[in-house]
């Protein structure tokens, strides 16, 4: 038995037709499927359309149904062709022939669109809050990190001296830029489809802003077409959901680099980690890896929605049932590389190396720029005075007050001072910058931003 038989359908579906045009896995959205329609009936009672007997008969066997649902109990039949059909059909079975009113005003396109509004509602708050504790595992980091002072890199080769918490919190801001744009995401997730019916809207005297109101939802369609038809807001999601694994995948990188005998910052856990079936000495971050790696399938997600959407003739087309795997993937991956990422850093122990060399050749720059000298010629005096070393085989340990002045009256021996890493990462004032100042300011910052998150 389909939604259709028995109407202008002799045959019944094919196994290959139905084999290949079912969906399993719309089943992930029982739950919230069940909510739309109690939503539904309450607006199909509330304007007249169902009578108070029959709404109490069908809310009663929805409830029902939630329940099996939420008790793993609910079974599904393989001519369900898909959530919505089973729902209607278990409704049948629970209550009979009233049953047959709960579609009124209502088609599956419109519908499904709902649930899934629904759904990418719930899954970013939960995202949200998944990146909340990564954020949470990073500025705990941070805070033990203390003073420790790295090299921070650009083109891969060292840079300048910073707090290695900078470097750390540096992630955490970035994903505190994701989480947001989840929230942002939110409002438009959060406008109701339902009413829109088939793509036409409806004769009957429906109130989509009473079930959107009783979904607790921000709005409703203006346009029963774009209702049906767009999937912006799943491809927002998948976007979202997107530049977090980048993000993330960056600081799998890093961790990976970090972990390396060459850099030695820091040791994993044994649990956070796999060995090697051949070398005896391995240990091995697979989680970072595989984060890295699941990225590169979320960039192939946001690249199927975007193309699912394209050339589409309006309005709704049954291609648009891939819309779900491609979001559960996303969602699906996201979640659990942000747990499993969490862990990894949170069970982590940190031993960054100080940077030797040349991370304050800037620094040493910046005194004589204090002193007016144009910043080009200073860059010069510091470059000549690196080369000279560099040709010596010393370093910036080999410089005295006298030899600096001699490169330039305008040095003083103070300056010898900003040559110490952890010196010169302590007069640096910007903000932002890579300080102890700034690391505290950025500390507190996240901190007040996460009991509120
Ligand atoms: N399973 C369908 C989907 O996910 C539900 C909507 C079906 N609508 C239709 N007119 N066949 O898109």
């Amino acid at each position: 038995m389909t939604l259709w038989s028995g109407g202008r359908f002799d045959q019944e579906p094919s196994d290959v037709m139905w084999r290949f045009t079912v969906d399993t896995s719309d089943r992930r959205l029982l739950q919230v499927d069940i909510e739309g329609s109690l939503a539904h009936v309450a607006m199909l009672d509330r304007v007249g359309l169902l009578s108070s007997e029959e709404a109490e008969a069908i809310t009663e066997g929805l409830v029902r149904i939630a329940g099996e649902a939420a008790s793993g109990e609910f079974a599904w039949l393989a001519e369900d062709e898909d959530v919505h059909s089973a729902v209607e059909r278990r409704l049948g079975e629970l209550v009979g022939e009233v049953a047959g009113k709960l579609h009124t005003g209502r088609s599956r396109n419109d519908q499904v669109a709902l649930d899934l509004r629904l759904y990418l509602r719930n899954a970013a708050k939960s995202h949200r809050d998944r990146i909340g504790r990564l954020i949470a595992v990073l500025v705990e980091q941070a805070k033990r990190a203390g003073m420790s002072v790295v090299p921070s890199y650009t083109h891969l080769q060292q840079a300048q001296a910073v707090p290695f918490a900078h470097h750390l919190l540096a992630y955490a801001w970035m994903l505190v830029r994701d989480a947001d744009r989840f929230r942002d995401a939110y409002a438009r997730f959060d406008v109701s489809p339902l009413g829109a019916g088939a793509s036409g809207g409806s004769s009957l005297p429906l109130e989509p802003g009473v079930t959107s109101a009783l979904l607790g939802m921000g709005g409703v369609f203006d346009n029963s077409m774009d209702a049906v038809a767009s999937r912006d807001a799943a491809a927002e999601f998948v976007w979202c959901a997107t530049q977090t694994m980048v993000d993330i995948s960056r600081l799998a990188e890093d961790l990976l680099l970090w972990s390396s005998s060459e850099f030695g910052w820091v040791t994993f856990a044994d649990e956070y980690t796999t060995g090697s079936s051949a070398m005896p000495h391995k240990k091995n971050a697979d989680i970072a890896e595989l984060v890295r790696g699941k990225t590169a399938t979320l960039i192939g997600d946001l690249t199927s929605i975007a193309a699912l959407q394209k050339g589409l003739p309006m309005t709704y087309n049954r291609d648009l049932q891939e819309d779900k795997r491609i979001v559960f993937h996303a969602d699906d991956t996201l979640a659990g590389s942000l747990e499993a990422l969490g862990g990894l850093i949170d069970t982590a122990t940190f031993h960054p190396v100080a940077p030797e060399g040349w991370v304050t050749a800037l620094d040493l720059a910046e005194a004589l720029v204090a002193r007016g000298v144009p910043f080009r010629e200073a860059h010069h005096v510091v470059g000549r005075l690196v080369a000279e070393l560099i040709g010596a085989g010393e370093t910036f340990d080999d410089l005295t007050p006298d030899r600096l002045e001699s490169l330039d009256l305008r040095f003083q021996p103070e300056d010898l001072d900003r040559l110490d890493p952890a010196r010169s990462v302590e007069l640096r004032s910007t903000q932002g910058g890579g300080s102890t100042a700034s690391v505290d300011r950025q500390i507190d910052a996240l901190e007040a931003m996460l009991e509120q998150w």
